[in-house]
């Protein structure tokens, strides 16, 4: 690798060959998961819901919001890859990791960032085929101007600008999901 740490300067960071800012505070993050969180709450204390994590990107998303939610629920994983370096590929492949039973349930499913809603309605159209009771999106991050389906999104942490972002569980090729703040690319 050609770096052993991460390089911050001023409010910078330098990951592989990309120069990133500071953008979204830890605490502006916690403060979005708590409304989502609340939200939630309201709609689905009764349902037992399965939420299912989109991984990689939402694992620590799904950590945060899993530990504020206060009412029964249960959690799973599942995972597959459209994502190359900076840009959206459009391909998505696999899914894979669905063990449980959906039939009749409430599921929510937890993303990191909708930002064409490729992948996601490819996870959509998935799950409509095992038959659950209601399909819920929860993301912490929206790109609208990025977005090109219709599907409705629940429970939306942030919108942002088209900027590509790394921090709080998104990554560069692979790096920099270990960030507590979320940081977006220097054009
Ligand atoms: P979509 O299919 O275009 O909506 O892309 C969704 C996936 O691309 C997300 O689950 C992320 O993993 C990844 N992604 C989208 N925007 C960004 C970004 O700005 N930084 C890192 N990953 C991103
Ligand atoms: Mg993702």
């Amino acid at each position: 690798m050609g770096y052993s740490k991460f390089l911050f300067k001023m409010a910078q960071i330098t990951v592989l060959d990309k120069t990133f800012e500071s953008y979204i505070s830890h605490d502006q993050i916690d403060q979005a998961i708590q409304r989502i969180a609340s939200n939630l709450e309201k709609d689905l204390a009764e349902e037992n819901p399965l939420f299912l994590v989109i991984l990689n990107g939402a694992f620590m998303f799904a950590g945060d919001l899993f530990k504020k939610l206060t009412f029964p629920a249960e959690i799973s994983f599942i995972k597959f890859a459209s994502y190359d370096g900076t840009q959206s590929s459009g391909e998505v492949r696999q899914l894979i990791g669905l063990d449980e039973n959906i039939e009749g349930r409430s599921v929510v499913l937890v993303e990191d960032i909708v930002d064409t809603g490729i992948s996601m309605e490819k996870v959509l159209e998935y799950l409509t085929t095992k038959k659950p009771k209601e399909v819920r999106i929860a993301t912490l991050l929206f790109k609208p101007k990025s977005y090109q389906k219709h599907f409705k999104i629940d429970y939306t942490g942030l919108e942002i600008p088209n900027d590509f972002i790394i921090g709080f569980g998104l990554d560069y090729n692979g790096q920099a999901r270990n960030l507590k703040d979320i940081y977006k690319i220097v054009q």
